[in-house]
């Protein structure tokens, strides 16, 4: 069990991997936070309790208290009453107030992990990890909320999540719902890591001293969206990618969010992390309950590189499911950037006949197939063949790509309809939106309420339909706009705030539903590229589309980014053609490859235009997708020069096999800036092994590779990598 509970204190202890984290039922009942950090032996920690006995400007519900609410650390913090800073959970009761106040009431702790009702979560088998639950109670209003602790047990990760149960006689109202909060108590000196971005520029990293004004990630947007990942770290200031600690907060949750932090005045800080408190109220009737998404919280003393394979590992096993889980994912070629809408079923057999006979196992027919979608302006919801495109109808195409031995994907955007389209003129009703103001367009386009049941049944059908109709692979799940006037006209006017959350539930519901009707599928979502990159989206779909931007050199900090908390395996990654569609820049072939073979890897390009040199070079990183993949999508990930750090114009990183055998290891050089020499270090190899790298067929040590480092020894200039091979001799 990595979970205790010492009465004689009643302290808390779990032990995740090689983290601890520590609570205590304290004076009244509060609960008190009292560690979060590297492993330790002690349970009984409580000295550390900071009372701050200056408590002016703090007034107490009890005089004659030793602690001051105002600073102490909380692990349910309320609202208005006594503690000032962010609150976990709000409640506005009957009466119309919103002081919350929530105490302990009992507990259990039992081996494994609960699914939370309707959303996606991390699992686990019984022996595997150990769930503390806590009952806390509201005196005033009746209102319980059970906290949910999973401690991993081998690995240094810990969930949380909250289910507010409204046990009292009378309706209230969830004003505020955090999965999340993590009173440290001393943060002077740390940084505040958090990913931002936009379209074809997602999670760009960003790192800043944590100060006393409170900094926020956050979404509005009813997608996590490109702004913001729904990902936050702290970590001490001399935290590298192998050395210092890290705290890492990731929501599997793929709507608004936010995601806090600040010092406070004694040096502590407090994280928040759940769903985004504005535009959001929740009604909560008499024996209701609701359940905020699950935050993922990493403890690495191993700097950001150990958080990254700590999500990795924990991601790869126990977020991703199903057949595609840990299965190879084919080498696709998809006909966007190739086609865009211009395509029939001749040009589509084409690319799979060019493409195939290069190694490319899987073809993929993005946007324009359906209605009379031949541009971005209208069609979406008419979700049927267009078989002036597709002559002979879609099935008659799938045979013929799959005759070629390939097999066969489609796009869907599911959550949308044009003004232009016939679902709209049957059910203008169905697009969210709010009386007597008008609809916002964006990509020409509206949202469709998920919230509804309908519509939902409607969407289930249409692409029911599709999926019967032949033998479809896999599927593209794409959304290209967020929520804007998001009212739904079927619920009542007092639950229009509960609108953003029930769409993400509603979304979740037909990803789930669709899961179990065709359990083969292989998904990969997409937003416009990362728009919703998140850990919701990979219980769903084990691999996103990682950016519309497919220039190598872009990538190096997208994947970057990305890399922090997702997987190789989860991370879409093609190989494109030059000049890059997004960028206009020019990049080597090779690089390209090396580049997407850090994530799923495939094409966007047509393989009709390619060279015969590129043709051979395709053939190759094909087969090398396939060399590589125990070490890429089995290994680790070691990011040797993170492209963010002092030298932008460099970066490297590798991969390494479970057993530690095999390495992985790519250079790139974005800008030529006259320094020729290109050196780095490895990581992550077992030091006494001796390794032969492939082409140069030089054999050195572990020890030697990762402190002495290795070196290219050519001149590269803008764009240029190598990608080196080591093996370990027997
Ligand atoms: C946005 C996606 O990110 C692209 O890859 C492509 O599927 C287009 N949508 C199609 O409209």
């Amino acid at each position: 069990m990595s979970i205790i509970y010492d009465a004689a204190h009643r302290i808390f202890k779990l032990d995740a991997g090689e983290s601890s984290y520590l609570l205590q039922v304290g004076a009244h009942n509060y609960l008190f936070h009292l560690y979060y950090g590297a492993h330790i032996s002690d349970t009984d920690i409580s000295y550390l309790t900071f009372h701050c006995p200056h408590a002016a400007f703090s007034p107490k519900q009890d005089a004659a208290d030793t602690f001051n609410p105002d600073v102490i650390a909380f692990e349910c913090p309320g609202n208005g009453c006594s503690d000032f800073r962010g609150s976990a959970i709000t409640v506005q009761n009957a009466d119309g107030n919103t002081a919350t106040d929530f105490r302990y009431v009992s507990h259990r702790i039992y081996a494994g992990k609960p699914a939370i009702r309707g959303l996606p979560a991390t699992y686990a088998a019984e022996d595997e990890a150990d769930t503390l639950e806590i009952l806390c109670r509201d005196a005033a209003t009746g209102v319980e909320t059970l906290l949910f602790y999973t401690a991993f047990r081998g690995i240094s990760a810990i969930t949380r999540h909250a289910r507010v149960i409204n046990s009292a006689e009378r309706g209230v109202v969830l004003r505020r719902a955090m999965s999340t909060a993590v009173d440290f108590h001393t943060a002077n000196g740390m940084d505040l890591i958090c990913l931002y971005g936009e379209h074809n520029n997602e999670c760009r990293f960003a790192r800043s001293p944590l100060t006393h004004a409170r900094t926020e990630v956050f979404s509005k947007r009813g997608a996590s969206s490109h702004m913001h990942n729904p990902f936050l770290a702290l970590c001490s200031a001399n935290a590298t990618e192998e050395e210092g600690e890290v705290w890492g907060f990731n929501l599997v949750y793929s709507g608004n969010f936010s995601a806090s932090a600040n010092l406070d005045t004694v040096g502590g800080a407090r994280v928040l992390m759940g769903i985004n408190p504005e535009d959001f109220a929740w009604r909560l009737d008499a024996g209701e309950s609701f359940d905020t998404p699950e935050a993922v919280m990493v403890y690495s003393d191993r700097g950001l590189g150990e958080m990254s394979r700590t999500y990795h590992r924990l991601y790869r096993h126990h977020l991703c499911r199903g057949k595609w889980k840990t299965a190879k994912r084919p080498i696709l070629i998809n006909s966007w950037e190739a086609a865009y809408f211009n395509f029939d079923d001749d040009k589509l057999v084409a690319f799979a006949r060019e493409a195939a006979a290069l190694g490319v196992e899987m073809l993929v027919m993005d946007d324009g197939w359906f209605g009379k979608r031949n541009n971005d302006k209208c069609a979406l919801g008419d979700w049927v063949v267009n078989e002036e495109k597709l002559k002979g109808g879609l099935d008659s195409l799938v045979r013929r790509v799959n005759a070629l031995g390939m097999k066969f994907g489609i796009w869907f955007e599911p959550e949308m309809i044009s003004p232009d389209s016939d679902l709209y003129r049957a059910h203008p009703d169905w697009a969210l939106q709010v009386p007597n103001r008008g609809k916002s367009i964006g990509r020409h386009q509206y949202v469709l309420d998920m919230t509804r049941a309908d519509v939902r049944d409607y969407l289930f059908d249409a692409m029911k339909k599709v999926l019967d109709s032949t033998k479809i692979d896999y599927i593209k799940w794409d959304f290209n706009r967020n929520l804007t006037e998001a009212g739904s006209a079927l619920l009542a006017a007092d639950r229009q705030g509960e609108v953003f959350h029930r769409f993400v539930l509603g979304l979740y519901e037909l990803l789930e539903r669709l899961l179990s009707a065709y359990p083969d599928l292989l998904l990969e979502s997409c937003s416009g590229g990362g728009g919703r990159f998140d850990a919701g989206m990979l219980y769903y779909s084990p691999q996103v589309w990682a950016s519309d931007n497919t220039d190598a050199m872009a990538r190096l900090d997208i994947q970057y980014g990305t890399s922090l908390c997702y997987p190789a395996s989860t991370m879409g990654a093609h190989v494109s053609a030059v000049p890059n569609h997004a960028t206009r820049r020019t990049t080597p072939f090779d690089t390209r490859a090396a580049v997407a073979m850090a994530g799923t890897f495939g094409y966007e390009l047509d393989p009709c235009k390619l060279s015969e040199e590129e043709k051979a070079a395709v053939r190759e990183q094909c087969q090398n997708y396939h060399r590589y993949y125990p070490i890429v999508h089995e290994g680790e990930l070691y990011r040797l020069i993170p492209p963010v750090s002092g030298d932008r114009n460099r970066a490297a990183w590798c991969h390494v096999s479970a057993d530690k055998r095999q390495v992985l290891a790519t250079y790139v050089v974005r800008r030529f800036d006259g320094q020729d020499r290109h050196h780095f270090r490895l990581a992550g190899l077992d030091p006494t092994l001796r390794y032969r790298e492939e082409k140069s067929g030089r054999v050195l040590s572990g020890d030697t590779l990762m402190r002495a480092g290795y070196a290219v020894e050519e001149r590269l200039f803008d764009g240029q990598s190598r990608t080196f091979l080591f093996v370990a001799e027997e």
